[in-house]
């Protein structure tokens, strides 16, 4: 237990100094995540006016934020989350599973006959603990992605998804290279160093 209470002061420490936390905040962010999200946009140019961005697993809606008060109205963004997201101005949000067939219709209601120019997942599946559930789960999620995007993206559309190191990861960036003109590994300053997390960008899908 003790050792339990010391992990999370660590972590509280570490919250309360990272100079990430501390921006976001003064910049009226709702999560440091923002930060990775504009890293890679400004390097990559990813969000342009006119596009529809699907932000999956959004919440708490750093990055639905971040795409808000740079295009207001101009970018339709459909945010889709487990949890509950606070309203923010010119964001669709839709609370559920992005599996879930109710979410699914709910994300072509708004899309209204259009397509997808860009879906971003800054998604992590919930850790069990138990590494083959684990690992399943994950599977399982990035799959999920990809279904969701075979379906409703455009044409030289782009996808931006969170991996993390191994060989699950390995794979599913040979899977999704060969649906798309290229595909570049990000890893944004305010990603930790130590975290196994990175970011896969896929440009422009192929019919
Ligand atoms: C790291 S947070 C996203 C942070 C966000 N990018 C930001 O800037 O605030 C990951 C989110 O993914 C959501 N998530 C995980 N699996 C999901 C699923 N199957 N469907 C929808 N959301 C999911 C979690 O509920 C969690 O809120």
């Amino acid at each position: 237990m003790a050792r339990k209470g010391n992990k999370t002061g660590e972590w509280a420490r570490r919250h309360i100094n990272d100079p990430y936390v501390k921006k976001a905040t003064s910049q009226g962010y709702r999560s440091r995540a923002v930060f990775k999200f504009k890293e890679i946009d400004d390097q990559d140019n990813l969000v342009r006016p006119g596009m529809v961005v699907v932000d999956l697993g959004s919440a708490p809606g750093g990055w639905s934020q971040y795409i808000a008060r740079k295009f207001g109205d101009k970018v339709t963004v459909i945010a889709i989350d487990l949890l509950d997201m606070e309203p923010i101005e010119h964001v669709h949000f839709i609370k559920g599973d992005f599996q879930d067939e109710a979410v699914l219709e709910a994300v072509d209601k708004l899309l209204n006959g259009r397509k997808i120019d860009l879906v971003i997942s800054d998604m992590a599946p919930n850790i069990t603990g138990v590494r083959s559930v684990d690992e399943a789960q994950y599977e399982g999620l990035l799959d999920s992605v990809l279904y969701f995007c075979e379906c409703r993206l455009k044409q030289n559309s782009h996808l931006l998804v969170k991996l993390f190191e191994g060989s699950a990861a390995h794979y599913y960036r040979r899977e999704v290279k060969s649906r798309y003109k290229s595909g570049v590994v990000r890893k944004p300053g305010a990603s930790r160093s130590k975290s196994r997390e990175y970011y896969f960008l896929a440009k422009n899908r192929t019919p």
